[in-house]
């Protein structure tokens, strides 16, 4: 059966969302999701089109490369001129190469964790110094993977970003108790851009390997971030929740 979505009305109404990559792919759906639920979003993207969303949506974008610690402050000021404070703010941008440790080069790791770990840090320390600046509470969402967790071949430097969010959101966690939280989201196979060059017969191998016999649609992906971020999930934080059609379940 594949899923069905139901954005719940007004459930982060008035709450200011920060996503990064939100142009497209996950960032986009979780952008339409918490607008449908009557956020004030912000999307930040190295990719203009993000723009068009945000106007889609009545949402806000900042061209951003979270490379950058100072495009990454200039965010967080941008959200503040803009909807006057910052409530939720979601690490959700990436950079990869598929290939080999031995052919990847200095410039392709650095460029990788300068979004994965250094742009996930900052966006995390910008988000804490305004949240605490503004009474202390919020909620910060980092996009893990199921490569936090298990190996792929030809991914080094982007398994060693997705390992350290859980680090960081861990350690989040524990510094900013009660008032913020801090959870990641650890996506199975999600069917978005960064998935469309696989070719098509390892594509099939891929889904013969995941025992829900698909890709997940990003919808799926922002209807568990919608909730992460909710009051509801309250007593949930430094911690990953993992989406991922029951892949990891195979050992
Ligand atoms: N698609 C999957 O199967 C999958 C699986 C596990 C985890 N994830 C994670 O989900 C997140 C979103 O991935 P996606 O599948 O939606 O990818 P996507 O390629 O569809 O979207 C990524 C977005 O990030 C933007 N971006 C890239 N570099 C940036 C930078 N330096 N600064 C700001 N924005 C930048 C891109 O322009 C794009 O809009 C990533 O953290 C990824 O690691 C995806």
């Amino acid at each position: 059966m594949s899923a069905r979505y139901f954005p719940v009305p007004d459930r982060h109404k008035g709450k200011v969302y920060v996503i990064t990559g939100g142009a497209q792919g996950i960032g986009r759906a979780c952008a339409e999701r918490f607008a449908a639920e009557g956020a004030l979003v912000m999307i930040a993207d190295i990719d203009p089109s993000g723009a068009e969303v945000a106007q889609a949506i009545g949402g806000a974008f900042q061209p951003t490369d979270m490379s950058s610690p100072e495009q990454v402050r200039a965010l967080a000021a941008a959200t503040v001129t803009r909807f006057g404070r910052i409530d939720i703010w979601h690490n959700n941008a990436f950079s990869a190469v598929f290939k080999p440790i031995h052919e990847q080069t200095l410039e392709e790791f650095d460029r990788i964790t300068g979004v994965g770990i250094r742009g996930y840090w900052m966006g995390a320390k910008v988000a804490v110094e305004q949240m605490r600046a503004q009474g202390g509470k919020g909620v910060i969402v980092n996009t893990a993977s199921v490569q936090s967790f298990v190996g792929e071949k030809g991914f080094s430097a982007y398994q060693a970003t997705k390992g350290a969010v859980l680090a960081l959101t861990r350690s989040l966690a524990l510094d900013h108790a009660p008032d913020i939280r801090a959870v990641a989201i650890a996506p199975g196979l999600i069917a978005t851009d960064a998935i469309k060059g696989i070719p098509e017969d390892v594509m099939a191998e891929v889904i013969a390997g995941i025992p829900a016999g698909r890709a997940a649609d990003p919808r799926e992906v922002a209807a568990l971030a919608a909730f992460i971020a909710s009051d509801e999930a309250d007593y949930m934080s430094g911690t990953a929740v993992i989406l991922d059609g029951a892949y990891l379940a195979i050992g």
